[in-house]
């Protein structure tokens, strides 16, 4: 197709033009079409349905150095958590939103045998998946600790089924921000949604003895401000004279965006059990400091890159908080939807409602994609291994309508 030859060599020669600070660096094309992975689709019936599983927390054991009183056995009773869910679900994809291991408690020379544990039945059963870090992921045991801390997302466990990948980089400035596309059709031409996900970074990175740029004084920390926004509007752009449009978009990131923290105590169907605290992102020495604002409001321009009043992101879901697991929008947040994901792991701690773990589903159909400049919309709910689901609520200018 000529247009798309033109295209590629634009794309490749805007490409080149962008400079980033510190040695940071993004990979400028749109690099998700170039990952020569299989063309993810919707199904026969216009239906993809992803699960989202957060806080796995791999890798935990008494004693020997751990800090945490879970064991092996944890491990596995959250392998069967994830067979249940898969199984009654039965989803095209799968998103494994950080916190895969907890990074303190494992050692360096087989840490990343607890990925390929928290991958395993997602693997067994031949789901195409990709994951987003946690900050226990990037962390490490103390004297194990590196300058550029852990980062053991492992890129391509399994070529065929791994779609992570990272367009920003080095570490420890974020890697495993990208996107994936998916396409109505094998022949379509334009994705008809994309996934993006996005490294919310790690409090331990930086912390003291490495010349990472992490304070002691952040309390978790956030997307990159110097290179992700870049990342976002190069790449917002690129869609955009590719394909004459930004594809509704389904966002994954670890550590919840601050303005969860102000949507918490709203009236909605799931857990409210953590009420998001300083542990979202953005806190220095336990204030609030905006410095997460350059990527929420990326985010922003993405909802509002198809239709002026905004709905283009049909989720922000985060994990981190294992006792939240609601959606919520509400003009604090610019309308945009608010998910978190609940727990999905035998490890990590507990909560009062958040016993029985889940994982959050998004059902998305191509029919509420938006025709024209109608919003578009996606059905979530949580799924559980009591075999039940519950929450289930419809993303779109109609949910929460009032706080809106
Ligand atoms: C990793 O190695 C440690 C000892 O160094 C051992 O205790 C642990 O069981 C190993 N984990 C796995 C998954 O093999
Ligand atoms: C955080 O607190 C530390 C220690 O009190 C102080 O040195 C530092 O300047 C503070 N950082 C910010 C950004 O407020
Ligand atoms: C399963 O667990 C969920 C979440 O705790 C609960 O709401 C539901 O009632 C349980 N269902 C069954 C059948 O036990
Ligand atoms: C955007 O979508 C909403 C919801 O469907 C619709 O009411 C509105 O008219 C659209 N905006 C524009 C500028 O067309
Ligand atoms: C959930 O369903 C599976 C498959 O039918 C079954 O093996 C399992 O025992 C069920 N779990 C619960 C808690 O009912």
């Amino acid at each position: 197709m000529k247009t798309a030859v033109v295209s590629t060599v634009l794309l490749a020669s805007i490409a080149s033009t962008s400079a980033f600070p510190l040695g940071r660096s993004i990979t400028n094309t749109l690099g998700g079409l170039f990952t020569g992975k299989n063309k993810l689709t919707f199904d026969a019936k216009g239906n993809f349905k992803v699960v989202s599983f957060s806080d796995m927390h791999m890798g935990e054991r008494p004693g020997d150095g751990s800090w945490a009183p879970w064991g092996p056995e944890h491990d596995a009773a959250t392998q069967v958590v994830h067979a249940t869910v898969l199984d009654n679900e039965k989803p095209n994809y799968v998103v494994f939103n950080g916190d895969m291991m907890t990074g303190e408690n494992v050692f360096k020379h087989n840490a990343t045998k607890y990925l390929d544990m928290v991958y395993a039945p997602t693997v067994a059963r031949n789901i195409p998946f990709s994951s987003a870090h946690g900050n226990h992921d990037n962390a490490v045991r103390p004297e194990q600790h590196q300058p550029s801390g852990g980062n053991r997302i492992r890129i391509n466990p399994l070529p065929h089924l791994s779609y992570t990948r990272s367009d920003v980089g080095p570490k420890p400035y974020g890697s495993g921000n990208y996107w994936v596309p998916v396409y109505a059709t094998p022949t379509s031409w334009a994705p008809a949604l994309i996934l993006w996900f996005f490294d919310s970074r790690s409090f331990v990175s930086g912390t003291g003895n490495g010349p990472g740029p992490i304070p002691q004084a952040a309390d978790y920390y956030w997307v990159d401000p110097d290179t992700v926004p870049s990342y976002i509007r190069a790449q917002r752009f690129l869609m955009k004279l590719l394909w004459w449009k930004v594809p509704p978009a389904l966002i994954f990131v670890h550590i919840p965006v601050q303005k969860a923290q102000i949507l918490a105590p709203l009236p909605s169907p799931g857990d409210h059990d953590d009420e998001p605290d300083p542990s979202t992102q953005g806190f220095y020495n336990n204030t609030y400091t905006g410095l997460d604002l350059p990527f929420w409001n990326e985010i922003i321009a993405l909802d509002r890159s198809s239709n002026a009043t905004g709905g283009n992101v049909l989720a922000i879901t985060s994990g981190h908080d294992h006792g939240e697991s609601w959606c919520a929008r509400s003009k604090e947040s610019s309308g945009i939807p608010i998910c978190f994901n609940g727990h999905s792991g035998y490890g990590g701690y507990v909560t009062a409602h958040s016993g029985v773990r889940n994982g959050r589903v998004f059902g998305v159909r191509l029919e509420d994609l938006g025709k024209g400049r109608e919003a578009p919309r996606v059905r979530t709910w949580n799924s559980y291994e009591n075999n039940s689901t519950n929450d289930e609520v419809v993303l779109g200018p109609e949910y929460m309508a009032e706080y809106n």
